[in-house]
């Protein structure tokens, strides 16, 4: 039978019901007429299957916990998010779970945001592409995705209500970007609309942005679902053809009876939003068939092993303090309960019960000794207890050592869902451990587990290397003892610029709002696109990290030189590892617009390569650029616009660490 059939086959309350959940994680299914309930869980990385018990509490079920986000697009790798959607996708199948609700992928306006960990950049283009790969690796397996939260969902305080006041340009061009990106590239069953108000309109009953945008601009063929209990007006919502409100609520089903029965909602509209659902329900009913009963938990948490590798951003490294060079360390200290109780990802609706966690310490342990490096541990002052002994035993153990590797970061209250960070900087208590330590112990490195930009003013002048750790999830512990002690070099970069301080950060101003706004008053000047225009110093700028090895880049080619904005193009360049031992490099290109008539940022992100090289190795890589690389967003004729003109190439091993340039003249009609 086929759909439209179907549904005139049923009465108007089952048709009602479908469109509302029949609990927290399950879909109506109506057995008459064989029409399936799916499942749905949480990620993004890595399941979260809850099952009820018998007591009618929730149990979490075991799965992979990958690194988060935030750690994914420091990897500048979408093959590792591929791969990441894979594994999850696996795992989804062994549970019985038909969509998992992920990825997030809001931009990174503040700092401060609470779910920073759970989103991958301030920058559109990374974010978009890091999420399309994941989508893609879990939709090759048949198992679906929810991009969320859709739109302009960029702060956890107040998230239920405030609205994100964002002109056109800023919205299309940095706000829904990544979702645009993602969309088109690759087609996720669904997409999750955001709790905020967007100009005012309530994501999940903005019919502009989920019908004329969405759907129709850009062509998305799935169902929305509504992130849990984001709706208001059921009847408003529906209109706005938001599918599916989630989870159960009885007032939903009640809601749409009476708007049908006052006529503000029609038959038309009930019946194409069943088919538009009904249409992903049987997909994913159907791909059940090709599930996998387990899933190789060990080659899982390999992957999530890789992934983290890669992820690990070396942002400070004097003396070439790192790796550990077992001809100046006989001894070493490690310092911080991180150390041995690692965060490996933030916390809310994202956090998921690992089958296991790596341990720093443990590994550290464990290679120091293969190195003949004896290690000594201590919990630093800045557990609970405070104790005196505790704080003299960690400062007698890293004046004692040639070299001190000190673990810190935030816990889950201070990143997770729900609510924002009230300070980029670490607690005070841990600020003044980095301090303490390092007077006492000149080479001492911080290795920091967190989510999002740390502001390091007090302290980073008193170390010799920093290492940014992320939420790195399960096999992070063995992922960072390796860069440690340079089994790999490092290779991942900030997708996010570290400023110098919160009071520098182009929303400053006006997060969080007055408790009924939010002005995103800074427009399209958001992270690096505000610090490099407006020339301001950062603390390290975006795409910055650096490696045991040096890249030499070379010969740029830009091919052709004179284009028309339809055309495409060709960047190529050489780059050669010139250092003693392997690396990989982000190769990243830049967009100026050198003629324009409106304000633009100083440079934009439109493609990035990563390339792994021997030392002595020198590939050649390139770049096809689109008319997306050059093009604005016009509020003056609604649409993508090109001026014609001359644009600069901008290739950099970061934002501000610009490596070659050249020009292209670009003729618009
Ligand atoms: C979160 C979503 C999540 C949902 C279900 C909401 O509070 O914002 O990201 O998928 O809960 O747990």
């Amino acid at each position: 039978m086929d759909l439209k059939s179907l549904i005139a086959e049923m009465t108007l309350d089952e048709k009602l019901q479908l469109l509302t959940g029949k609990n927290n994680w399950e879909t109506v299914g109506i057995e008459r007429l064989g029409v399936p309930s799916i499942v749905v869980s949480d990620g993004p990385h890595g399941l979260r299957k809850m099952v009820r018990e018998e007591d009618g509490s929730y149990k979490t079920l075991k799965s992979t916990c990958f690194p988060t986000a935030s750690a994914m697009s420091a990897t500048w790798n979408p093959e590792l998010a591929y791969q990441v959607g894979e594994c999850i996708a696996e795992e989804c199948q062994a549970e019985n779970v038909d969509i998992i609700l992920g990825p997030g992928v809001n931009i990174k306006r503040t700092p401060l945001c609470g779910r920073n960990f759970e989103y991958f950049s301030e920058d559109p283009y990374l974010a978009g592409e890091m999420a399309a790969a994941y989508i893609n690796g879990v939709q090759s397996k048949d198992v679906g995705t929810s991009l969320k939260h859709y739109a302009a969902n960029n702060q956890e305080y107040d998230r239920h209500h405030i609205s994100s006041e964002v002109d056109t340009r800023a919205l299309r061009e940095i706000y829904l970007k990544p979702f645009e990106i993602a969309v088109k590239k690759s087609k996720p069953w669904t997409v999750m609309c955001s709790y905020n108000r967007i100009n005012g309109v309530y994501g999940s009953e903005h019919k502009v942005l989920l019908d004329d945008i969405l759907r129709k601009e850009w062509g998305f063929d799935g169902f929305v679902v509504s992130d849990w209990g984001a709706v208001w007006d059921r009847a408003k919502s529906l209109k706005a053809t938001l599918e599916l409100a989630m989870p159960y609520d009885e007032k939903h089903f009640g809601a749409l009876k009476k708007a049908y029965e006052e006529g503000k909602i029609t038959d038309e509209e009930i019946d194409s939003a069943l088919e538009r659902f009904l249409t992903i329900v049987f997909r994913a009913y159907n791909a059940r068939s090709k599930r996998v009963k387990e899933y190789d938990a060990d080659k899982h948490h390999e992957v999530a092993k890789k992934v983290a590798l890669e992820s690990i951003t070396l942002l400070k490294n004097e003396d070439n303090i790192l790796p550990v060079n077992k001809s100046k360390v006989k001894k070493l200290a490690i310092i911080g309960e991180f150390a041995a109780m690692p965060i490996i990802q933030g916390g809310g609706s994202a956090h998921v019960q690992s089958t296991k966690v790596d341990t720093p310490l443990e590994k550290i342990k464990h290679l120091a000794q293969k190195e003949g490096i004896e290690v000594e541990y201590a919990i630093s002052m800045s557990v609970p207890s405070h104790s005196q002994y505790n704080q003299n035993t960690a400062l007698t153990v890293a004046e004692n050592a040639d070299q001190v590797i000190m673990f810190v970061g935030n816990r889950n209250h201070v990143e997770g869902e729900s609510h924002d960070r009230t300070s980029i900087r670490l607690a005070p208590d841990i600020e003044n451990a980095i301090l303490q330590v390092s007077r006492r112990n000149p080479n001492t490195v911080v290795v920091i587990q967190a989510g999002s930009a740390i502001d390091m003013s007090c302290w980073i002048g008193k170390v010799k290397g920093v290492v940014f750790d992320w939420y790195s999830g399960q096999a992070g512990g063995s992922a960072i003892a390796e860069i440690l002690f340079g089994v790999h070099s490092p290779s991942g970069k900030i997708a996010e610029t570290f400023p110098l301080c919160l009071e520098d950060t182009p929303s400053y101003d006006t997060y969080p709002g007055d408790g009924i706004v939010s002005w995103y008053k800074e427009g399209i000047m958001v992270g690096y696109r505000y610090y490099d225009t407006f020339e301001k110093p950062v603390l390290f700028p975006f795409g910055h990290g650096l490696s045991y090895t040096q890249f030499e880049y070379s010969d740029l080619k830009i091919t052709p030189d004179v284009a028309n904005e339809n055309d495409e193009i060709t960047v190529s360049l050489s780059i050669k590892n010139i250092g003693h031992v392997q690396g990989k490099e982000t190769v990243q290109l830049y967009v100026r617009d050198m003629c324009s008539h409106v304000l633009r940022p100083y440079k934009e992100l439109k493609g990035f390569v990563k390339v792994d090289l021997e030392p002595g190795e020198k590939k050649e890589i390139s770049f096809k650029l689109n008319r997306d690389a050059f093009a604005y967003y016009s509020t003056a004729v609604d649409d993508w616009h090109i001026e014609g003109g001359l644009y600069k190439i901008l290739i950099g091993a970061s934002s501000q660490d610009i490596r070659l340039t050249g020009t292209i003249k670009i003729s618009a009609e």
